[in-house]
């Protein structure tokens, strides 16, 4: 059940797009568009709530074969059937790669090690809706009666970005719980957010897959400490809960095995807010929200799994990233979604997406010779077109960029919706066709500046334009869109680690840190310090003056 394992460098259609890129660096969008009168239509997806517009790129029809002829060369379809089928592709960890698995549907099977895993993941599914409704009720209370008010979500990397970004995007949804987030090992992240805690209307939920994480059982021991302060040992199985595969340490941490929510080893970090790792989501929106959301995702999986590759988003998007990665070199590309609600949305792609393809050894262990992981970063429009879409617009980097935008606001105040959206729209066409020097010299005349004005500034106001994006339309931000929308950058990161032949879903990458942080901790701690780098050295006696 192994991936298909190739160079991409070494297809054939690596070589003919090399070749087409030379043949094409000066492709003009402008032109483009005014050679092709369909080309908004023809190069564009609509699918569910969804309308994805990748006609603002520098693609041509040719550009499109190659890129799906190198989807095929390097096997596409079989790792996706291998990927859904409960394959070990994850094979450094040897491991499936299933979240894909957490949003099925009841009546699917998905086989793993000769067991059909779906019921159990209906199982806990099942215990979530219990444990979230008994506290959203109130009929589960805390240890002197009173029911819930605070849910402290304890966990870092997949086991915070994830809830912490949904529990944000659907704060709409949300009902009278107020939701925090600890993740940081820094203790003063720790005690700003229980400061104004209420010990007898908190719960904590403890989420950690391997329950060894250095910052998670810090943060966590740290608010036990705090909580029997003021209640006793027995009170903890009331304030509780924990979500991870590490059966034996939640016990060691003293949690009530009703309180406990399994995982499984075939479910990535960041890939796990579908799981009882997304607890907090369900206590933030209700069970019914949290299983829209998984909806959402299973139709998006849906499309991604039986889609022909021309009309599949996540292929699509996957193969225009590639272009602009590996031919045009763009090391970056930018998500700006125009809704204050993703406001974490970056934040959390940037794990799902950098600790994924951030490889540099293909899968047969050997160095890669071209490029792989996008470095992302974003934050929502328009506040950050007043921060650095100025470099976007007219500085010397290609940044391919995803605009995310929604038909209705949630509130519904046309005013704001209006001027956002016009925001929305006019950025891609800005950055598209940008400004020529003859529209310059006429504004400029019209606003009665001299010749001599006009030479001094002309220059400055001139801009490039032909700058890429891709712009996603969606009806509303909802549980289910929202799952839709996460799934798909999900599938692309998997389609880019497919094509780079890399293994996207280990991330031994995180490792040499935490090693080296718990030896200098010694250093620390202890009446010596170990032998280090000259700088490390002197830093570590500074610090411990
Ligand atoms: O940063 C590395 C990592 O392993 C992530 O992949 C993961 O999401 C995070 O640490 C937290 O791990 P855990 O859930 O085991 O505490």
């Amino acid at each position: 059940m192994a991936l298909q394992n190739t160079d991409p460098t070494k297809t054939e259609a690596w070589k003919k797009l090399s070749h087409h890129y030379k043949e094409n660096t000066n492709l003009s969008l402008k032109d483009l568009f005014s050679d092709d009168a369909d080309r908004a239509n023809n190069l564009s997806i609509r699918w569910n709530e969804f309308f994805v517009d990748f006609s603002k790129n520098r693609i041509t029809h040719e550009t499109l074969q190659l890129l799906l002829q190198l989807a095929n060369e390097v096997g596409l379809k079989d790792a996706i059937q291998k990927q859904f089928e409960g394959g070990i592709i994850n094979k450094t960890e040897g491991r499936a790669v299933l979240h894909t698995a957490l949003r099925a549907k009841e009546s699917d099977v998905i086989m793993v090690d000769g067991v059909n895993i779906v019921p159990e993941v209906y199982k806990v599914k099942k215990k979530i809706k219990t444990f979230t409704d008994s506290v959203i009720s109130g009929s589960k209370t805390g240890f002197t009666g009173k029911a819930f008010t605070d849910v402290v979500n304890i966990g870092i990397g997949g086991s915070d970005l994830g809830p912490a970004m949904v529990v944000e995007a659907l704060k709409f949804y949300c009902n009278h719980l107020k939701m925090h987030f600890v993740s940081n090992v820094d203790g003063d992240h720790v005690y700003e957010t229980i400061k104004g805690l209420d010990p007898e209307t908190t719960l904590f939920v403890v989420v950690s897959k391997t329950f060894t994480t250095q910052e998670t059982l810090s943060n966590a021991t740290t608010i036990k400490k705090w909580f029997l302060e003021h209640a006793t040992q027995a009170d903890v199985a009331k304030h509780f809960a924990a979500v991870s595969t590490n059966a034996e340490k939640i016990s060691e941490f003293g949690i009530d095995a009703d309180n406990v929510f399994p995982m499984w080893d075939w479910v990535g970090g960041r890939f796990s807010l579908w799981s009882a790792v997304g607890l907090s989501i369900g206590l933030a929106v209700g069970y019914e929200n949290f299983d829209a959301m998984l909806t959402g995702a299973n139709e998006m999986d849906q499309h991604f799994a039986t889609t022909q590759f021309e009309e599949n988003i996540p292929v699509i998007l996957a193969l225009i990233s590639i272009w602009y990665n590996n031919f045009y070199g763009a090391e970056t590309e930018a998500i700006i979604p125009y809704t204050q609600y993703l406001s974490r949305f970056s934040a959390y792609l940037q794990q799902g997406i950098m600790e994924s393809n951030g490889k540099s050894v293909d899968r047969n262990g050997n160095r890669v010779s071209y490029e792989t992981g996008t470095i992302i970063w974003g934050e929502p429009g328009t506040n950050s077109q007043h921060a650095f879409f100025q470099l976007i617009h007219q500085g010397t980097k290609l940044i391919p960029t995803d605009f995310i935008g929604f038909k209705y606001s949630l509130h519904g105040d046309k005013d704001h919706h209006n001027k956002l959206m016009a925001n929305f729209f006019a950025q891609t066409e800005a950055l598209m066709n940008g400004k020529t020097a003859d529209e310059v010299r006429k504004e400029l005349e019209d606003n009665k500046f001299s010749e001599k004005e006009i030479g001094e500034i002309l220059p400055f106001k001139v801009f490039e334009g032909n700058k890429p994006t891709n712009t996603l339309l969606i009806d509303k931000l909802t549980p289910k869109s929202l799952g839709s929308l996460i799934a798909m950058y999900e599938h692309k990161i998997f389609v880019q680690g497919i094509i780079w032949n890399i293994f996207s879903y280990d991330q031994w990458g995180v490792e040499l840190g935490k090693q080296l942080a718990n030896a200098i901790l010694n250093d620390i701690e202890g009446s010596t310090i170990a032998n280090h780098d000259a700088s490390t050295l002197n830093l570590l006696h500074l610090f411990k003056k």
